[in-house]
Formats: C-alpha cells, sequence, structure tokens
C-alpha cells in the first residue's frame, strides 16, 4: 500500500472526476469513488482494477444527504486501510434568471456544490485533525471569482467553496494538513454540453492529468488551464459589469 496516496474523490461517476481516476490511478493512488450513479461507479472501479491493479471502492452517496457525507468517510478510511486525501468535486450547473422562477434548481445548487462539497471536506478534516496529516482538494471554477449572469447561483456555490477552502487553509497552517483550490475554466463534460459558449474549452482526459499534477504537486491553487485562465481569473472581479452583462 503508498503511503500518502488513500482519496476519497466525490462526483466520480462521469465528467471531470471519472477522468480524474483514471489519472490518479494511473499513479498509483488507491480511490473510494462517490456518486449517487452507482452502476458507473462500479463500471469505473473494474476498469481500475483490471488497468492499474489499484483498490477502487464504489460508494453510492449524496452529497446533499450530510449525514452520508459523515459516513462516507469512515467507509472510505476502512476500506483503504486509512485516508490521506479527499477530493470535492461532485457538482451541478442547474443555471438560470435571477427571478426567473428558478429557486429550487438555486437551493439545489448550492446544497450540492457548496453544502455538499463542505460536508466532505468538514468530515474528512476531522479524521486528518486526528491522525495529523491529510490533503483538502476541492473542485471550484472560474466561474467563481466574479458572479456570472444566468449563472448566479452556480457562480455564488463555487465563490463560497473558494472562500471556504481558503478560510481552511489559513487555519490548518502547521498542522500537516494540505489543502488545494482547483479552479477549472471549461472543460469538455456533460456539465457544459448545453451551453452556447464555451471558450478556450479542452477534453476532459488533458483537463484531468492537469488537475492531477496540481494535486500530486499539493499546489495550494490552480488554474485549469494554467493559459488563458489564470490571467483571466485574475482580470474578472475587475472588469466592468457593462462588460461582463455581455457574457
Ligand atoms: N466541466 C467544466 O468545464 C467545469 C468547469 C469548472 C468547474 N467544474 C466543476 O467540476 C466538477 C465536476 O463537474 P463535471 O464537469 O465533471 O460534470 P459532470 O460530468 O456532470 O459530473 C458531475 C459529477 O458530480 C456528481 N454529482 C452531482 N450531484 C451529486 C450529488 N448530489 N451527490 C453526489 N454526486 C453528485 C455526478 O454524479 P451522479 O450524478 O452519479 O451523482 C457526477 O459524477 C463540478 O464541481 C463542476 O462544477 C467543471
Amino acid at each position: 500500500m503508498d503511503q500518502g496516496k488513500r482519496y476519497l474523490l466525490t462526483g466520480a461517476s462521469s465528467g471531470i472526476g471519472a477522468a480524474l481516476a483514471r489519472e490518479l490511478a494511473g499513479k498509483g493512488y488507491d480511490l473510494a469513488l462517490a456518486a449517487r450513479r452507482e452502476d458507473s461507479l462500479h463500471l469505473l472501479a473494474a476498469e481500475l482494477q483490471a488497468r492499474f491493479g489499484r483498490k477502487a471502492l464504489v460508494l453510492p452517496l449524496d452529497v446533499t444527504d450530510y449525514a452520508a457525507c459523515q459516513d462516507a468517510v469512515g467507509l472510505a478510511a476502512n476500506a483503504l486501510g486509512g485516508l490521506d486525501g479527499i477530493i470535492a468535486n461532485a457538482g451541478i450547473a442547474l443555471n438560470g434568471k435571477v427571478g426567473g422562477g428558478h429557486f429550487e434548481r438555486a437551493r439545489l445548487t448550492l446544497e450540492t456544490n457548496l453544502i455538499g462539497a463542505i460536508a466532505c471536506l468538514d468530515a474528512a478534516c476531522a479524521l486528518f485533525r486526528q491522525q495529523g496529516h491529510g490533503h483538502l482538494v476541492a473542485v471550484a471554477s472560474v466561474a467563481g471569482k466574479r458572479g456570472l449572469p444566468y449563472a448566479a447561483t452556480y457562480s455564488a456555490s463555487k465563490a463560497g467553496l473558494i472562500a471556504y477552502l481558503q478560510g481552511a487553509r489559513a487555519e490548518l497552517r502547521g498542522k500537516g494538513i494540505d489543502t488545494s483550490l482547483i479552479l477549472p475554466g471549461f472543460i469538455d463534460t456533460p456539465l457544459n454540453r448545453e451551453m452556447p459558449k464555451r471558450p478556450f474549452l479542452i477534453d476532459v482526459e488533458r483537463g484531468a492529468a492537469l488537475i492531477a499534477r496540481h494535486i500530486e504537486r499539493r499546489h495550494a491553487s490552480a488554474y485549469v488551464p494554467g493559459w488563458p485562465w489564470a490571467i483571466l481569473g485574475r482580470l474578472l472581479p475587475l472588469l466592468p459589469t457593462a462588460l461582463v452583462a455581455k457574457f
């Protein structure tokens, strides 16, 4: 068993999560694969075991069931023989106009992307504090750097996640627990396939390879891909509203 490479990954049934699972298993990680679609997780787990000979636990989980998020951490640690990190990646993008009668979509977006992510990160961090080491990874978004039109709640959920991880990082300084904030631009997945525009789109394998590298190196924060998002992400908060309104 490789020490330091036992991770719980949420949102593993599709898109970035599934591709990241392949990348990490290829680098020797043992994984607990969490999501609601159990069939997809079983297929992925079988693939990881066959291709890479790694442990892959199927962990059915709805991250809006916050008690289940707590349990998932214990189940993952038991099955993998310990837990070294967690990647809070599960997310949805149910966009809609502000005031357009979409409050339920907004609520579910916040419950999944923000509260669900915090539920998982918090539960894992309790274990990491006990053991004196661990790695908290959150997949946020460039959209969290500025509130975007027709994605106001999605932006709010990711801005909240960015602030949460920044707070955690400051609090955990010197305690042996690292944090990594991942800020993707547009990566080709089912989450955004219906969107009319996806500037600077990259394929999911490339996105996952970049994210895996940032996780391996325990980078504090990383735009994915770095170009052009490291520049655009920093510019976004400074742009005039009239310009942002045209997005
Ligand atoms: N693709 C991009 O361009 C992009 C850009 C910035 C940020 N992101 C972020 O990257 C993350 C992954 O997104 P993706 O693009 O890979 O989208 P995706 O292909 O739609 O995958 C989303 C994953 O989240 C899981 N999920 C959703 N709701 C869940 C819930 N309540 N409980 C447990 N799992 C849940 C889904 O699994 P089940 O449906 O099986 O539960 C699925 O595995 C998200 O947080 C997203 O906001 C993506």
